[in-house]
């Protein structure tokens, strides 16, 4: 390799990163391969996706005879059978009412179908009004405009300030670790936080308002657990002025909690979700958005042969992502993985909590296999000692994830207590060395 400015990574400092690179060669069940050929314990299954481990056989041999078989089919006005057997799979899972699956192939391109389906719908039932949008603080939903302008993550809107959505608002967030440090579980603290939502809606009227997106777990943020009641609230306070609820699950779907969607873990139903990552276990892009029979009803239920929904991608159910899709899907099923995951969660949630006294460490918090350590930041510093963290994991053969001075785990669903216990050894022993 001459020269590795080619590439212009995402979300990373090149700089940095090109002078000390990290790199990955091969990868099989819960394990990366680095090019020295020394092994890597994956505790963040990729990034938040590979919830069936690496490259399972049934997975890679789906892919394989479907390239070999179809390459490409489109999907504006013709259509290829598996996607319609994907769907009909899919919607199996999610909640009763939600029926119906729109492709897309990425988280950000499911967020912003989500709002725009919002939009379309309200126009469709004849409230045009409707139109404001309501984000959180620390929420992450992709890159696309709308994502980042429901989004709240400073530095990912900084840069576009000039270009945001109008007529967004923001919940607050909901990490407190004055009340609800080392949690284990949902926290006492915050439930309340949902009121805020009401306030917004009486300064705008529910007139005008036309959803609400969250992530049930915050992610990217740092893995931010919803506190007893939030989430429940939300979905009160949304009926009350007829608004739209949008869980964004890209990360919470697929068994990461032990259920197979948080909407069921938590049993708040959204209208819409927004998935992608677990949905094919990360081995070909794909996302999807779920949605709910009102809102599918309220397209297709009137006269007319018209297109009802201008939106689409050229790759939206793209056969080797359908196929990749299935055979996941199929594994979730047969090996039992959300179960597994319901199985594993106290294990690790013990494991991660025998970190609390470890230096640096000013919190832990966990649901289902979702966890976080957080680290007091350096003076001056934010972020460099969870970076410090990170390559000194990486050098002990574990793959974890930051996000400013917090760690992040999200390990694959077929993780073992071993692993579990190697992880966190290896993680006390970083902040020991640090
Ligand atoms: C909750 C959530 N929404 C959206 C996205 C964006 O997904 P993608 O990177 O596939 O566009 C992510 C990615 O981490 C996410 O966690």
């Amino acid at each position: 390799m001459k020269n590795m400015d080619s590439f212009w990574m995402p979300f990373t400092g090149n700089r940095v990163f090109k002078h000390n690179p990290r790199l990955l060669e091969t990868a099989s069940g819960m394990h990366y391969t680095k090019p020295d050929g020394s092994r890597v314990l994956d505790m963040v299954a990729g990034l938040w996706c590979c919830n069936a481990g690496h490259n399972d056989p049934r997975v890679v041999e789906a892919i394989q005879a479907q390239a070999a078989e179809m390459d490409y089919a489109p999907h504006f006005n013709f259509g290829h059978t598996a996607a319609f057997e994907v769907a009909e799979q899919l919607v199996s899972i999610t909640p009763d009412d939600m029926n119906h699956v729109f492709f897309t192939n990425s988280g950000s391109e499911s967020v912003d179908t989500a709002l725009k389906i919002a939009l379309a719908y309200q126009r469709e039932r004849g409230k045009g009004t409707k139109t404001r949008l309501i984000g959180r603080e620390r929420g992450y939903h992709g890159v696309g405009f709308g994502g980042i302008s429901v989004g709240g993550i400073p530095y990912n809107r900084m840069q576009f300030s000039a270009a945001m959505l109008p007529g967004v608002d923001h919940l607050p967030h909901t990490h407190d670790i004055t009340r609800n440090a080392f949690s284990r579980g949902l926290p006492e603290h915050g439930a309340g936080l949902a009121d805020e939502l009401e306030r917004i809606v009486q300064l705008h009227h529910a007139d005008n308002v036309a959803a609400v997106i969250v992530e049930p777990v915050a992610g990217s943020a740092g893995v931010l657990i919803p506190p007893k009641g939030y989430l429940r609230r939300l979905r009160e306070i949304c009926d009350r002025h007829d608004i739209l609820l949008i869980f964004d699950e890209v990360i919470t779907g697929f068994g990461r909690l032990g259920s197979a969607f948080a909407a069921q873990e938590f049993d708040v139903r959204p209208d819409m979700i927004t998935t992608a990552k677990g949905l094919t276990g990360g081995a070909v892009p794909m996302g999807a958005v779920f949605v709910a029979d009102v809102i599918w009803d309220e397209f297709m239920g009137k006269p007319g042969s018209a297109i009802e929904l201008f939106h689409g991608y050229t790759y939206s159910a793209h056969p080797l992502a359908v196929a990749a899709c299935k055979a996941t899907q199929q594994i979730y099923q047969d090996d039992g993985l959300f179960a597994r995951a319901a199985e594993m969660a106290p294990v690790f949630e013990d494991a991660l909590h025998s970190l609390q006294g470890a230096p640096h460490v000013i919190d832990v918090r966990n649901y289902g296999l979702m966890g976080a350590v957080e680290l007091e930041p350096e003076e001056g510093a934010p972020g460099a000692r969870a970076m410090r963290a990170l390559q000194a994991a990486f050098d002990a053969g574990l793959m974890i994830r930051v996000t400013g001075d917090t760690l992040a785990f999200s390990p694959p669903l077929i993780i073992g207590e071993a692993h579990i216990a190697q992880a966190v050894d290896t993680v006390r022993q970083v902040l020991e060395g640090l």
